[in-house]
């Protein structure tokens, strides 16, 4: 049978994500109550991280920990990766030794390679094109925080970038809309987008993509590989950041997202990422959660 795999948001189907919630909720709860729960004793996950991270490793680490098993970190500069051993070889050397791998690298054709070589589940920790466990975390945030996502607007201002392309995967999953609001030159890239665009609508001016959105969100204007360009995009996003006359134009009770870290006086201004509609704090801890539900999922299947 093929291994199941997570190297995008679209790879689960509702009824999954719905099992995963449920799951999230129930091992949230049994964390936050000190309640020993270890699903994965005797379990190992590896972590290859190709770029920087404090969230992905620490609620990966700190996740299968805290259900029994043990996570191993492994980085480019000091594996035999920074060194051109083939990711091929990589996958089906650390696939013997582990029971699911955790990766976060540059192009999405190189989680798909290392998978395709893998014997055990590969979830996508970040790559160029998508970032699926934060949207996750984003929607499960949403959904604790107001109920269904389902039939709601999402707004997204910035550069068209991972985030953007799973939040737009996500909607097509969960049903709701995406107002995407990008500059000159920055815009969507349709090669990471399903052939159905009705999910979606694109507005020149930023301030109006918010308009009567239930969620705005943001990310920053240069993504990791891009830094060399960092100058060049300060001037080109300019206007679209987050602030207050734009969340303004939301729905009185929308919430901010953004998946951090993030630069204030960039993309967003402290009014909004430190008032009262941002819910980041919650979005970054539910990473732990969900992850944790992955996992369980990945490694065991369905327990209820
Ligand atoms: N949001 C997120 O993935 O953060 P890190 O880069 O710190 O892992
Ligand atoms: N778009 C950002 C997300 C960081 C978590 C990046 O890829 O650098």
């Amino acid at each position: 049978m093929a291994i199941k795999h997570y190297l995008q948001f679209s790879d689960l189907t509702l009824a999954e994500y719905e099992y995963l919630i449920e799951r999230a909720s129930i091992i949230k709860k049994k964390f936050k109550n000190f309640e020993t729960y270890h699903p994965l004793l005797d379990r190992t996950l590896v972590m290859v991280f190709e770029k920087n991270s404090t969230r992905t490793r620490l609620s990966f680490e700190a996740g299968m920990h805290q259900l029994g098993g043990t996570a191993v970190y492994l980085n480019t500069r000091d594996s035999q990766l920074g060194r051109g051993e083939p990711i091929e070889d990589a996958a089906q050397v650390m696939s013997r030794m582990s029971d699911i791998i955790m990766i976060r690298t540059f192009g999405q054709e190189i989680i798909e390679r290392f998978a395709a070589n893998s014997r055990v589940p590969v979830i996508n920790g970040l790559t160029d094109e998508h970032h699926p466990c934060q949207v996750f975390a984003d929607v499960f945030t949403y959904i604790e925080h107001r109920g269904s996502i389902k039939g709601k607007t999402v707004t997204w201002i910035g550069d068209a970038n991972n985030m953007l392309y799973s939040w737009l995967q996500a909607a097509e999953v969960f049903g709701f809309h995406v107002n995407v609001s990008t500059p000159k030159g920055y815009d969507i890239d349709y090669n990471w987008v399903s052939k159905d665009h009705s999910h979606f609508t694109l507005f020149d001016d930023p301030s109006d993509a918010c308009e009567g959105a239930d969620l705005v969100t943001t990310d920053v204007w240069t993504s990791m590989g891009w830094e060399e360009e960092n100058e060049i995009r300060k001037k080109a996003f300019a206007g679209w950041n987050v602030d207050a006359a734009k969340m303004a134009r939301a729905k009185p009770d929308a919430l901010f997202m953004h998946c951090l870290p993030a630069h204030r006086g960039e993309e967003v201004e402290a009014e909004v990422i430190d008032g009262p509609q941002s819910v980041v704090w919650d979005e970054a801890e539910n990473r732990l959660h969900v992850q944790k539900a992955l996992l369980e999922y990945f490694v065991k299947g369905r327990v209820a």
